[in-house]
């Protein structure tokens, strides 16, 4: 299946919050949203569509500062999971990161996530932090960290 990954547009915005809800359980809403889309040189968003009937298989935020990352909010949704999207997706944003600099990079993900810690595993990232109690319902988080390059 064909499929591309293009910048999240404002259009986009309450199918974004929909899915938000659906897949993480939160959301930074409509009008963050609109705003960092519209003025954040720091925040960039991307979303992935079947090429032809444009159906939307999943999105990720970006926090860039200077030659430092974090990835938020990744996800595929149900219908497309387990099949390669979340890698494809991983490829576009380290290729991202590498085409402006980025040398290193930060995510949390739920310590019993072993789908998604599994994925970030397998672009090299190492768990460099546990956090206790983090989320809301009490699991505990890790924070994992991948350099870039070697200098
Ligand atoms: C985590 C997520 C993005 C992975 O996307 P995906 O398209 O389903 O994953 P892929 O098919 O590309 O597989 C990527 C890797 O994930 C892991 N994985 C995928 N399905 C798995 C399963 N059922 N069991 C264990 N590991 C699995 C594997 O490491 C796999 O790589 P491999 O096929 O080379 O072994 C997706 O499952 C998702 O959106 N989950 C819900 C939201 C979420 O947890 N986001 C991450 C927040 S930090």
């Amino acid at each position: 299946m064909d499929v591309i990954i293009r910048n999240m547009r404002i259009s986009d915005v309450p199918k974004i919050t929909k899915y938000d809800l659906i897949m993480l359980g939160e959301t930074l809403g409509d009008d963050l949203i609109k705003k960092h889309i519209e003025n954040s040189d720091l925040m960039k968003y991307f979303v992935m569509e079947t090429k032809e009937e444009k159906h939307f298989i999943g999105q990720v935020s970006l926090w860039i500062d200077e030659d430092k990352a974090q990835i938020n909010n990744l996800y595929i949704v149900k219908d497309f999971q387990g099949k390669k999207f979340g890698h494809k997706f991983m490829d576009f944003i380290i290729g991202y990161f590498e085409s402006i600099k980025i040398k290193e990079v930060t995510l949390e993900v739920r310590k019993l996530n072993q789908i998604a810690i599994n994925l970030y595993q397998s672009y090299g990232f190492k768990a460099i932090v546990n956090r206790n109690n983090y989320y809301p319902d009490g699991e505990n988080a890790l924070l994992m960290y991948l350099r870039i390059g070697s200098d």
